[in-house]
């Protein structure tokens, strides 16, 4: 089996960035859409392939989370060789990052299955095609559900607890319920298996000697592609981003936020799907979060610039140690030519009146 590289602080600081909807064909033959007249000429897949470039070296994320379509079913003629190409400036960066399957994926020649074993095996991917500790043997629906924990700083008191936790879950394609074609959701299982991970991780927290690590909260943030129905309510309320398309998708609300509310450590979902909308607003105290269209394949808003969302962790310092993540924040780089940062907001602070 090859061992994980985990995502390792850079002092206090991690950044991971969010890559939603790259829908990547074959490369050069994959001409844009929905990009201006005067920007088509020499637009494809590699204009996607350069972005993601652009934004590993302006960010220096320490992770990348892609929240796909990562590969644009249809149009791809040979699914590895088009992941390879789409993932390809994520490996060549040697940083870990991790992946979900959204609703294209497998239009191609692999299956769901296929596809998330092979990710799973690319170089530096951290993503599992499901969890490989699951004690109690249960069957979990879809693949790719799993997580990855953040350690404290190596050498700190914290080097052996999980300060932040990044669940990433597989939200299925397309299921027909009760006659009629609707889009897939998070099944019972994966939330079960979700609740379990997360009982043992506060558990351990409690277990812990360290009186600091009993006391301070490790929160999580959760990855997976297709919205939960909830977020069409925030139509309107207070967001920072846009929501310019209307949230299709499933019919069935399986209960994934009152979950999350119920479990408590899990403070944001980041979501794709829908390219045209990238907010982030708050329901009962979990922010959900879009990705904003990545690949200049997919559809999008002719001069409505391409975009990606970072996400950053900051560990807080009591009197002379780490005391665990007191901050997340978040924004959004656009694929402009100064990659233009935007909508930079405060999602988590535990300890705002320091
Ligand atoms: C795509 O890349 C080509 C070649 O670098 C460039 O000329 C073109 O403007 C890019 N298109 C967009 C929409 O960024
Ligand atoms: C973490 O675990 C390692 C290996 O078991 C051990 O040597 C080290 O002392 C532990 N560190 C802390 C802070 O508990």
């Amino acid at each position: 089996m090859k061992s994980i590289t985990t995502p390792k602080w850079r002092q206090s600081l991690l950044y991971l960035a969010l890559v939603a909807d790259m829908h990547y064909g074959m490369g050069m033959t994959s001409r844009c859409r929905n990009v201006m007249a005067t920007e088509f000429e020499y637009c494809s897949d590699l204009n996607t392939t350069r972005f993601l470039k652009r934004m590993i070296e302006a960010e220096k994320p320490d992770f990348i989370a892609f929240t796909e379509d990562n590969i644009c079913g249809k149009s791809t003629t040979d699914a590895a060789e088009s992941l390879l190409k789409a993932f390809g400036p994520a490996i060549e960066s040697g940083l870990p990052w991790g992946a979900v399957l959204g609703n294209h994926d497998q239009k191609s020649t692999m299956n769901r299955q296929g596809l998330m074993h092979f990710i799973s095996l690319m170089d530096y991917s951290v993503a599992q095609t499901n969890p490989s500790i699951n004690a109690a043997k249960q069957h979990i629906d879809g693949f790719g559900n799993y997580d990855l924990k953040v350690y404290g700083p190596p050498g700190s008191h914290l080097a052996n607890n999980s300060v932040f936790n990044l669940f990433f879950l597989d939200s299925g394609d397309r299921e027909i319920v009760q006659g009629v074609s609707t889009y897939g959701w998070i099944r019972e299982s994966q939330l079960s298996w979700l609740r379990g991970v997360s009982e043992q991780l506060q558990g351990q927290k409690q277990d812990s000697n360290d009186e600091l690590v009993r006391a301070w909260p490790a929160p999580g943030i959760v990855f997976f592609h297709i919205p939960v129905p909830e977020m069409q309510e925030l139509y309107d309320k207070e967001i920072v981003g846009q929501f310019q398309q209307a949230v299709s998708c499933s019919k069935v609300n399986s209960g994934v936020l009152q979950t999350l509310v119920s479990i408590g450590d899990v403070k944001a979902v980041f979501v794709g799907h829908h390219h045209t909308n990238d907010f982030c607003g708050n329901i009962e105290g979990i922010w959900l979060c879009y990705g904003g269209g990545f690949g200049y394949h997919a559809y999008g808003r002719a001069g409505w610039p391409r975009r990606a969302r970072v996400i950053l962790a900051e560990l807080g310092k009591g009197e002379n140690e780490w005391v665990g993540v007191e901050r997340i924040k978040t924004w959004k780089r656009l694929a402009d030519e100064k990659l233009s940062k935007i909508d930079e907001q405060v999602l988590l602070e535990v300890w705002p009146s320091r």
